[in-house]
């Protein structure tokens, strides 16, 4: 009978503070998944402006002039463009790929990880969602950007592209070709500033 009393108090213990220390982990990890949250909330508006302006005055830029003016529109203004965003949302944003075509947009060793781990989820899960992660206290946002139909003209087999040999002019170590629909072509990279 002790015995039982015994087992039953063990039993009740372990339910009360094993219910309880859940309880705290899960608020806890709550409030983390919040912030999280936040971060990947603004992380995706950002992007999604981004991409909006740059794909606005891509298509402009084709409508006016072709898609050679659209190349030279690229080549003057992409990283102009994607800096004063930066400034606008006190931000760092930057467009990366593992195959770049301008090398100031070159992949650092952190989004070289993630620029893998991408593309192994792409291949074994089909499906991709941005990140945040947090680095030594500065939160940074990930997206991935796949190819679309409108991108096979400057960044899809080389001898489909109509304006290729302006591209090696202006980009001589250009590796941001043979990209087909679907494929993982780089990633929004967007840093919190402290
Ligand atoms: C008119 C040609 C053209 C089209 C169409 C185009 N791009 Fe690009 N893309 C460029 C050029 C030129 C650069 C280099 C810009 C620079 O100098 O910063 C570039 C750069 C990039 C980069 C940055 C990394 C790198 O390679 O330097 C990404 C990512 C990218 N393009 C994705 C896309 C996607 C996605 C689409 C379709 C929605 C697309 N591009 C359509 C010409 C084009």
């Amino acid at each position: 009978m002790n015995k039982i009393i015994v087992f039953l108090f063990v039993i009740m213990f372990v339910i009360f503070f094993g219910c309880k220390d859940s309880n705290s982990a899960k608020s806890v990890s709550l409030e983390n998944q919040k912030s999280n949250e936040d971060y990947i909330e603004q992380g995706k508006d950002i992007a999604s402006s981004a991409f909006l302006a740059l794909s606005g005055e891509l298509r402009s830029a084709i409508q006016e002039g072709g898609l050679e003016n659209a190349l030279t529109y690229c080549n003057l203004n992409a990283l102009a463009l994607t800096d004063s965003l930066s400034q606008a949302y006190n931000v760092d944003i930057k467009r990366t790929s593992l195959k770049y075509r301008n090398p100031k947009n070159r992949p650092s060793p952190d989004e070289v990880e993630i620029l893998n781990e991408y593309q192994k989820a792409l291949e074994s899960e089909g499906q991709l969602f941005p990140k945040v992660i947090n680095v030594a206290g500065v939160n940074k946002f990930y997206a991935p950007i796949i190819m679309q139909d409108a991108c096979l003209k400057c960044h899809g087999a080389k001898a489909s592209i109509p304006v290729y040999k302006s591209i090696l002019k202006h980009y001589p170590d250009d590796l941001a070709t043979d990209y087909a629909m679907g494929d993982l072509r780089g990633i929004w990279s967007v840093t919190f500033r402290k």
